[in-house]
């Protein structure tokens, strides 16, 4: 949820101006989780987020953006389907704005495709997403986003390969923005990470944190940030009234917390 409604807020700020934007969504998903399926564990976790989220009766403008797109999937008022990343995208973009979503996994990507073969602003990618940020950028129109959200499955080896990855995208496209979701663990190792991000070349660097649980056990995943590389100019004002929303309708204990800090400014 803070990774969609940090993805709503920056595609809605490239949308204050006319000219076309384009995404590139390096871990598409399969685009859509039916919340009452059995198989995963995850689509639970949607559920439970979510649902505190959506009886909230005052909230800022982007939340309600947010809400309304995953409404539009579940007509029926039950919560029902949870629209993962791409199709939030698909949502907002306007006639002349462009989404490129892969999909390494290949069942994963044959859904995605499905998703979208009638929307010619979208083209999908069965495809790594490191290679196809070393592939396709820059981007055509040159002025967009970038989201790279990896499952996290190999660990540590994830944020080296993140690292290395923007490390590459900087040379090919410095002017884009990158938005990069990672969970967290422990402290120690989220500030690690922050330091590298802060080394990277690109001018500026946001980060985005929301903790549900303390910072200090490797067994839990006691939350998750997005770190914003190229900020859209005040964004950081969107996020900081988006913040304590979300963590009030997710809190789980009194020790939660959550920040907007510039890492590189
Ligand atoms: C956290 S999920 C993406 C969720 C999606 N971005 C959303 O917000 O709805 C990560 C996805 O990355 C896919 N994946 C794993 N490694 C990949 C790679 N190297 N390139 C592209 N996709 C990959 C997985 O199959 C999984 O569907």
């Amino acid at each position: 949820m803070l990774k969609h409604a940090v993805l709503v807020a920056l595609i809605e700020s490239f949308k204050q101006k006319s000219s076309p934007f384009s995404i590139l969504d390096t871990h598409a998903g399969s685009a859509r989780y039916l919340l009452n399926s059995t198989e995963s564990e995850k689509t639970r976790e949607f559920a439970a987020g979510i649902k505190p989220l959506l009886s909230v009766a005052q909230m800022p403008s982007i939340l309600h953006v947010y809400l309304n797109i995953v409404r539009s999937f579940n007509p029926g008022g039950a919560l029902q389907t949870y629209p993962g990343s791409p199709l939030i995208a698909a949502s907002l973009l306007r006639a002349n704005d462009t989404l490129v979503a892969c999909e390494l996994q290949v069942d994963e990507a044959v859904r995605l495709k499905a998703e979208f073969q009638r929307d010619a602003r979208v083209s999908c990618h069965q495809r790594d997403g490191y290679e196809a940020l070393r592939a396709l950028l820059p981007p055509k129109p040159k002025r967009g986003l970038v989201l790279i959200d990896p499952p996290f499955e190999a660990q540590f080896e994830e944020y080296n390969q993140i690292l290395f990855a923007l490390k590459q995208a900087h040379q090919r496209w410095p002017t884009g923005t990158y938005a990069v979701w990672f969970p967290i663990k422990l402290r120690q190792d989220a500030e690690a990470f922050y330091r590298h991000i802060a080394q990277l070349p690109f001018a500026k660097a946001l980060l985005v944190e929301l903790l549900l649980h303390p910072a200090n056990s490797a067994l839990r995943l006691n939350g998750c940030g997005v770190v914003v590389l190229n900020p859209p100019y005040r964004i950081e004002h969107t996020f900081s009234e988006i913040l304590p929303v979300l963590a009030r309708a997710l809190e789980q204990s009194r020790y939660g917390s959550h920040e907007v800090r510039f890492l590189k400014r």
